[in-house]
């Protein structure tokens, strides 16, 4: 256009004005047939205006584009013209219409106006046109992704992304693009590029340049495009637990890593039956049998779907009659014991079950599935339990029972009850409810008179046996034995046993018992007396009738070491002398028709 123009007003000179220490850069051209043409009709008329156009007409022109200030005297044409500019560095002779700006640089801003003279009158000045000369924009290059928001320049292979080339400033300008990667640069080069079915081959730096004039601005920085292939969903089961019950309230949801911050829908199905389900996160309020399968989801965030997760399976689990179980499992529990009652749910580990119990008097603390105590006769009974979780409650468990007994006391046995030479005598020891547990402690009787009964002695090895029975060898001579027995932790003991007696029948003994008179047949009414010989100063005769071998008696009857006796039927039975410094004499056997 600029050149046409030209060509219209004939031809120009050139000459230049200096702009600071630029180079040459503005030319001028100025008619040269200085003919003078006056019209009367214009002098009668309006006064010829001036006014300073550019040409382009863009008023902000980039440093090294080319601009053209021109001076157009309006009802002025065809007359001679001299034109005096503003700035005055443009009237440098010959004065101009017209001055071409090549190369602008910014000190070529400024206001332009310019006037003209015909006939030795001025017109007016015309008004100031502004030109600012700008150093060029550096474009930038934005990303796209249609419909969704971007995430840091990552998209998903099969999406769609729109690279454009922006230049603030720029706009209403006919520009031309230029583009790295090359690839992008299919003429005409558009300003924008669209690359849909985006492939990972597309990831990489973009940048572009732009011109509109002569020089191209400078290169954007880079902009960085990554296309990854979508990533693969997960389905997590959001319940702290791993199994179901029915009527849980179960949550899975859709994960996809390295999808944050994007705007994602969400498809879910069941086996191959799809969910109308748009989220993330999928909510059964009471899971039921009907709900169990397989479940898997896709995400989609522009076009294209990622692959379907792995399905992660669901069922119910149906919860299983709660058992009770005692610790320790003996079935006979002595008051005075430590119990432990406790409530097993099999498979429902890992769940948060609370506890509710029978007798009630345990549900002091409900979530708790075992209660510890120490047993007295009123927690004889049945024990039962059930699980509860949210909706969920288990059957009651069967009723365990628990019976408490007041405190045993084992009855030994002795055998033989005579020694004979070289024979060992067996020491057995019965727990009334024999039940498993019990280990055995052994002990010899010590005769204390003092007392009036005995002390023990643990016998040796004798302490907390498995077996029940205690044997000893090289016996000699009379001997009183105990027992008793423990179990638990800590270890409840039961009471000692009665004393039981080996006796001897050897009268050569240290200590022994001779009667008189010496039989051991004697009638009623008979008098009978028996007396203890040894080294010895403190007796007493003892006796175990035959009625009632738990029992054994001492006689009272006694003067000095000799009781005397005058018989009744009642004084059958075995007779024996303790000492008192622990010692037993030799036993006789006397029976009284
Ligand atoms: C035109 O611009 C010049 C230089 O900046 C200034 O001195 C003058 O006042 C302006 N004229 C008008 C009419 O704005
Ligand atoms: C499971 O729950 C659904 C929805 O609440 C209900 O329609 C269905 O009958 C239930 N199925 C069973 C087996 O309880
Ligand atoms: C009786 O005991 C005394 C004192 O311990 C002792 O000196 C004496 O030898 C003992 N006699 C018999 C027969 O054991
Ligand atoms: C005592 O003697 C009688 C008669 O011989 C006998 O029946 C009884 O078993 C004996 N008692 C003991 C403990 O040996």
């Amino acid at each position: 256009m600029g050149h046409s123009l030209l060509c219209m007003m004939g031809f120009f000179l050139l000459s230049t004005v200096i702009c600071g220490n630029d180079e040459d850069h503005t030319t001028h051209s100025q008619d040269a047939d200085e003919s003078e043409y006056q019209s009367k009709e214009q002098t009668t008329s309006a006064p010829p205006e001036p006014t300073v156009t550019l040409q382009p007409s863009w008023t902000q022109i980039y440093s090294g584009e080319t601009v053209t200030v021109r001076c157009e005297i309006q009802g002025g044409e065809g007359a001679q013209w001299t034109y005096e500019w503003r700035p005055a560095k443009l009237n440098t002779p010959p004065k101009s219409s017209e001055y071409r700006i090549s190369n602008a640089a910014e000190c070529d801003s400024g206001e332009y106006s310019c006037r003209g003279k015909r006939d030795s009158s001025w017109t007016k000045w015309s008004d100031n046109i502004t030109l600012t000369v700008l150093s060029p924009p550096k474009p930038t290059v934005t990303l796209q992704p249609s419909g969704t928001q971007i995430y840091s320049g990552v998209i998903y292979s099969g999406e769609t992304v729109t690279v454009r080339c922006e230049i603030q400033g720029g706009e209403g300008a006919q520009w031309t693009y230029e583009w790295s990667p090359a690839k992008v640069n299919t003429p005409p080069t558009p300003r924008e590029y669209t690359i849909t079915n985006a492939a990972e081959s597309d990831s990489g730096g973009y940048s572009c340049r732009g011109r509109r004039g002569s020089p191209w601005t400078e290169w954007s920085d880079i902009t960085t495009l990554t296309v990854l292939s979508p990533p693969k969903p997960t389905v997590t089961l959001q319940t702290p637990w791993t199994r179901i019950y029915r009527g849980d309230r179960v949550t899975v949801r859709c994960e996809i890593q390295g999808g944050e911050g994007a705007q994602w829908t969400y498809e879910w199905r069941r086996g191959q039956v799809n969910i109308r389900e748009t989220s993330n996160e999928y909510r059964i309020n009471r899971f039921n049998e009907s709900d169990g399968g397989g479940y898997s989801c896709r995400g989609r965030r522009s076009s294209s779907w990622t692959e379907w997760s792995d399905s992660t399976s669901l069922r119910v689990t149906v919860p299983t009659k709660p058992t009770v179980t005692l610790q320790p499992s003996w079935t006979q529990i002595y008051s005075g014991e430590t119990v432990t009652v406790r409530c097993e749910i099999q498979g429902g580990e890992g769940a948060q079950w609370t506890y509710e119990w029978r007798p009630a008097k345990l549900n002091t603390t409900p979530t708790s599935n075992e209660h510890r105590f120490t047993v007295t006769e009123s927690d004889s009974g049945g024990y039962s339990c059930r699980g509860i979780r949210d909706y969920l409650v288990t059957e009651w468990s069967d009723i365990i029972t628990l019976t408490a007994s007041y405190k045993p006391r084992p009855v030994l046995t002795v055998s033989p009850s005579w020694l004979s030479p070289g024979a060992s005598v067996t020491l057995n020891c019965q727990v009334e409810h024999p039940s498993a547990g019990w280990s055995f402690y052994w002990y010899k009787a010590v005769p204390d008179l003092s007392e009036k009964s005995s002390s023990y002695e643990l016998l040796p090895d004798g302490s907390g046996t498995a077996q029940d029975s205690y044997i000893i060898h090289g016996q000699t001579h009379t001997a009183g034995y105990v027992c008793r027995a423990g179990r638990g932790d800590p270890e409840y003991h039961t009471d000692h046993s009665q004393p039981k007696f080996v006796w001897s029948a050897d009268v050569h003994s240290a200590a022994s018992l001779t009667v008189s008179p010496d039989r051991v047949q004697h009638f009623t009414s008979d008098s009978v007396s028996l007396t203890c010989e040894g080294n010895f100063t403190e007796w007493r005769v003892m006796t175990v009738p035959p009625s009632d071998p738990s029992y054994y008696y001492n006689c009272w009857r006694m003067t000095g070491s000799t009781c005397n006796i005058y018989t009744s039927k009642s004084d059958t039975g075995v007779y024996w002398c303790e000492s008192g410094s622990g010692e037993f004499s030799s036993a006789v056997n006397i029976t009284v028709q």
